[in-house]
């Protein structure tokens, strides 16, 4: 029969990636707790119009890349802001003092060009400050998320930061640059072309060089900010210098999203290929307002767990070892497979880590068995140490031998270790 295969763009997760995958989850949880961020967890999918309303219909994800079902009525969510703040709404999280901060680590949902780095299903850690619109904030998320890749010594990173300031700023600088963009209608692409009509601001994210070369000469988003909005930026930017956080600015980095206001980054990395962000976030003012709540400042990021581990991977990062078993069970014969299961559960009892042999093999096999486990001590049960009441025991970096009272190690299991 075919055999089945999992969808494109998919992945399977089998122990020794999820034991890699384990061990960063556990250090981004200890940093964003560090952070004073709170765990949210919201359903793996949402009503569509969320990601309408809070994505914007003409960008990539909600024009091509979602996967909806029941007659479109809802969607696997392919990123956490939308949910976190119909979340925040929802729950009334804004009725607690303060500011809300939230972190995240799940799956998201997009139907992307399978390629190296770029999946259909992948795995984001991100967080969601919301309530404040102080540069002080923008500085600690934006610290935060560089500090958590920092933490895994990787190299070749570059922040590239910009400020695109609120939508009554650029619809001025909009029409600006449709204006200037018209008279090379005939040199841009045919993506470029439609984002002319739809979303303009897009093309200034060209990766085309002749589309480069145009907007060199175009006018500039920053020049059409107001005084506030500049002032924020610099804020943002002498405070991370005071965090000596290196960074660039960018003056042409604007993001997939409608939500975004004002500051905007990304982490990039030479070893990721096509696919360079790690990260990306910025700060969405509008969005609580869009999707129904009072209005309220927010700022995030989020980073992609698969292309973190790419990096790992070409940094030749060393995972620490999986913790061994410290016990293994080696019944001979059918009466000691009961005695060693008896054992093998009060072993567990006690909190030691153990397993046993379950297919009745030779007892050579056996100890290969327990050596590839890294066992520190095989328990033999066989005829012989039943007739005794005792069982054998073998230490295995000392190749030693002993004997002990099965009693006696049931009722203290602990005693195998004197
Ligand atoms: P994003 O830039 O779309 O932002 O995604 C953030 C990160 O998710 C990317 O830098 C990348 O590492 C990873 N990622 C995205 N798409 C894929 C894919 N198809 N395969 C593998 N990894 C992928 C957001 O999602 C925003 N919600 C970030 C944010 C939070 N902004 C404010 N708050």
């Amino acid at each position: 029969m075919k055999i089945l295969k999992k969808p494109a763009g998919t992945l399977d997760i089998l122990p020794v990636d999820a034991i890699k995958r384990k061990f960063l989850e556990d250090r981004i949880r200890k940093i964003f707790d560090l952070y004073n961020y709170a765990e949210v967890r919201t359903p793996s999918f949402e009503k569509t119009e969320l990601f309408r309303r809070g994505i914007g219909d003409e960008t990539d994800i909600v024009s091509k890349e979602m996967y909806s079902f029941k007659n479109d009525e809802f969607t696997l969510k392919p990123e956490m802001t939308a949910p976190v703040i119909r979340a925040y709404i929802e729950n009334s999280l804004f009725n607690r003092s303060g500011i809300q901060k939230l972190y995240y680590i799940a799956n998201m949902y997009r139907h992307e060009r399978p390629q190296s780095g770029r999946y259909r299903e992948f795995t984001q850690f991100g967080a969601e400050a919301i309530g404040s619109n102080d540069y002080s904030i923008d500085i600690e998320m934006i610290a935060l998320s560089v500090k958590i890749i920092e933490s895994l010594n990787i190299k070749n990173l570059s922040t590239k930061i910009n400020t695109i300031g609120s939508p009554d700023e650029r619809s001025r600088y909009l029409s600006e640059l449709k204006n200037y963009l018209s008279k090379y209608i005939n040199d841009l692409s045919e993506i470029s072309k439609t984002r002319l009509e739809k979303n303009p601001l897009r093309i200034l994210d060209t990766k085309i060089p002749a589309e480069i070369e145009i907007l060199e000469s175009a006018p500039l988003l920053y020049d059409f900010l107001n005084k506030q909005t500049k002032e924020h930026f610099s804020n943002v930017l002498s405070g991370l210098d005071g965090l000596d956080i290196k960074y660039s600015t960018d003056y042409r980095l604007v993001r997939g999203f409608d939500y975004y206001t004002s500051t905007t980054f990304e982490v990039i990395s030479d070893d990721l290929g096509a696919q360079n962000a790690i990260l990306g976030g910025g700060r969405y003012d509008n969005l609580v307002e869009q999707l129904g709540g009072k209005p309220a400042p927010a700022i995030g990021f989020a980073c992609g767990l698969e292309r973190l581990m790419i990096i790992l991977e070409k940094n030749d990062f060393k995972y620490p070892d999986e913790e061994n078993i410290k016990v293994y069970i080696s019944p001979i014969g059918d009466k000691a497979v009961k005695e060693s299961l008896k054992l093998l559960f009060r072993l567990r009892e006690a909190g030691i880590k153990c397993d046993m042999d379950f297919l009745s093999r030779s007892l050579k096999a056996q100890l290969k068995e327990a050596n590839k486990f890294g066992a520190e001590y095989v328990l033999i049960i066989g005829p012989e140490e039943l007739e005794r009441d005792i069982i054998k025991v073998k230490k295995m970096d000392e190749s030693t031998e002993s004997e002990i009272k099965l009693n006696d190690l049931t009722n203290k299991p602990n005693l195998l270790f004197q």
